[in-house]
């Protein structure tokens, strides 16, 4: 996790934005404390780092204001010259795409890895053919969904779901990785299986769906097919109960995970 699953999409989002190399030291400090990986952290550090982060790519903006390139916050700064995003709005995008492109991915890469390595049987043939990658990486996106709970709703007028009457205002928090084991959806939701045809529901529906999906499987699927290449005999070196998952709500992804090769 912390060789290749943390910094592998922190630097692709920071490419992607547009955050100069020499800048990017404190980024992956600061994701692992909004993101649970870093165990130590407070409330008081979360409300910290936030304001950091805001603050440092409040700097970024400003840079490419004077400076445009050839990247997203540029684009978005041309967006907000047309007049279609307020400064705040460019700010809260920017800092949404870092921090929802970044965990969701470290997650992927660890969950994909395990996923392989507790299917040994199925390693060698990733190894060799890359659609074989896609689908580990996309029956690890439904099994071990790295956003397990979609952010929360709120209805607009009373609505009916499964039986239960839900008032306007009320919270709702969609499990999607209770969604991705349905058992009405998917036949044996629990086993591991690359011949799945079913489509997932990992990165969200409607109109929010998740605008980095395609980013986050290639990243996912170029990762775990470079570990698998290079390394032909990878095994997992520890039981995996003593696997410990980041303790979110939101979010699962492994603090750690200990392989030999
Ligand atoms: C495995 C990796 C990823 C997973 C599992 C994931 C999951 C999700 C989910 C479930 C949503 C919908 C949330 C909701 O409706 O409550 C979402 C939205 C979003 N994701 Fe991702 N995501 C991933 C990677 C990325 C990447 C790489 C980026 C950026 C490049 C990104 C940027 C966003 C943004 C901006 C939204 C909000 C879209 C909107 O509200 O219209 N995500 N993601």
């Amino acid at each position: 996790m912390r060789d290749l699953a943390f910094p592998l999409p922190i630097c692709m989002i920071s490419d992607l934005l547009g955050i100069p190399e020499s800048e990017r030291e404190p980024l992956q400090r600061w994701v692992a404390v909004l993101d649970s990986s870093d165990q130590d952290s407070s409330v008081a550090d979360l409300l910290d780092v936030t304001d950091e982060i805001d603050n440092f790519l409040t700097g970024v903006v400003d840079y490419k204001r004077r400076s445009p390139g050839e990247d997203l916050i540029s684009d978005l700064l041309r967006q907000q010259r047309a007049g279609l995003l307020t400064n705040d709005e460019l700010t809260s995008m920017a800092f949404l795409l870092l921090v929802g492109g970044h965990e969701t991915t470290v997650a992927l890469i660890g969950n994909a890895t395990l996923a392989l390595l507790m299917h040994p049987e199925q390693a060698d043939g990733a190894r060799v053919d890359p659609n074989m990658v896609s689908q580990v990486v996309e029956e690890s996106l439904r099994i071990d969904s790295p956003t397990q709970n979609a952010t929360w709703r709120f209805p607009l007028e009373p609505v009916t779901i499964g039986g239960q009457l839900i008032q306007p205002g009320d919270p709702i928090l969609v499990s999607l990785l209770a969604a991705n084991r349905d058992p009405a959806h998917f036949a044996d939701p629990d086993t591991f299986n690359l011949m799945r045809s079913a489509r997932h529901i990992a990165f969200g529906a409607g109109p929010h769906v998740c605008i980095g999906a395609a980013l986050a499987r290639l990243e996912g699927q170029v990762a775990v097919g470079t570990v698998f290449r290079r390394f032909s005999e990878l095994a997992l070196a520890v039981p995996t109960e003593q696997l410990r998952w980041w303790p979110s709500p939101i979010m699962r992804g492994l603090y750690s995970l200990p392989v030999v090769f």
